[in-house]
């Protein structure tokens, strides 16, 4: 496979520097020889930099879960692009649909935290995905496409390079219910198609697709046999070390 298989752990808001840094111990040492996958997890934001301390030395990339736009100021209790790259970030996370839910984040505030982190050289995992209500509307394909086009708007080809998409049914987040591999391969194929109308087939090609909601240990292998799904953002079962490693591993399983 062409595309580099990607693994991250989302965290959301769960564990302190205590217990951020035991998992990250664990998480060394357990996907300690794995080289065909890349691995990212993202603790919430008091926790960062101790866990980049405590990543030096292994291959585990650093993630956060958002940032803001500008580049400072008078925003009390948003963080700067800089400043999370400053801690050793290497990923962010963007668009999750917590934060569309919960915090009014739209397609075009979505976009403007996607320039701001390209822009100071975060890679960045742009999530999409279509609540129960739309898919049962028959809506998929066209939230999908409103997505993809709001939140790469005004991106050239070449910053696009530095993005993973992540697509997240909103119906399959936190609740068990994952989507089939056939499901969430319909999906993948038509967002790749859609990278290819609006850049090239290069980029369609080389661009990343993760599946996240509800993976599991159980359904790692059938969701990454599919063609079109390169990796998983994982919630849930990221917190702990035995089933996300089981995860990141999942060729053993
Ligand atoms: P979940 O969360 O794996 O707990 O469903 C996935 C996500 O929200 O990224």
């Amino acid at each position: 496979m062409r595309r580099l298989p990607f693994i991250a752990g989302n965290w959301k808001m769960n564990k302190t520097v205590e217990e951020a840094l035991l998992l990250t111990r664990e998480l060394k040492e357990a996907l300690n020889e794995v080289k065909d996958v890349e691995v990212a997890i993202a603790p919430p934001f008091t926790a960062l930099y101790p866990v980049f301390q405590e990543l030096k030395g292994s291959s585990i990339r650093l993630a956060c879960q958002n940032l803001f736009w500008e580049e400072k100021g008078a925003y009390t209790g948003e963080v700067s692009p800089l400043m999370l790259k400053e801690v050793g970030c290497r990923y962010v996370i963007i668009g999750h649909s917590e934060r569309r839910q919960y915090f009014g984040e739209t397609d075009e505030t979505v976009n403007r935290r996607i320039k701001a982190a390209l822009k100071v050289g975060l890679k960045v995992i742009f999530c999409i995905g279509e609540t129960l209500s739309e898919r049962e509307n028959g809506e998929t394909f066209s939230v999908i496409e409103r997505q993809v086009k709001g939140g790469l708007q005004g991106l050239g080809e070449k910053e696009i390079e530095d993005l993973v998409i992540a697509y997240e049914p909103v119906w399959a987040i936190g609740t068990g219910k994952t989507a089939t591999p056939q499901q969430a391969q319909e999906v993948h194929r038509f967002i790749r198609a859609q990278l290819r109308q609006l850049f090239s087939d290069g980029l369609a090609e080389d661009v990343r697709v993760q599946y996240g909601g509800s993976v599991t240990p159980e359904n790692i292998k059938g969701l990454m046999a599919q063609e079109d799904i390169d990796g998983a953002l994982v919630g849930g079962a990221s917190l702990k070390a035995e089933s996300f490693s089981r995860i990141v591993r999942f060729r053993e399983m």
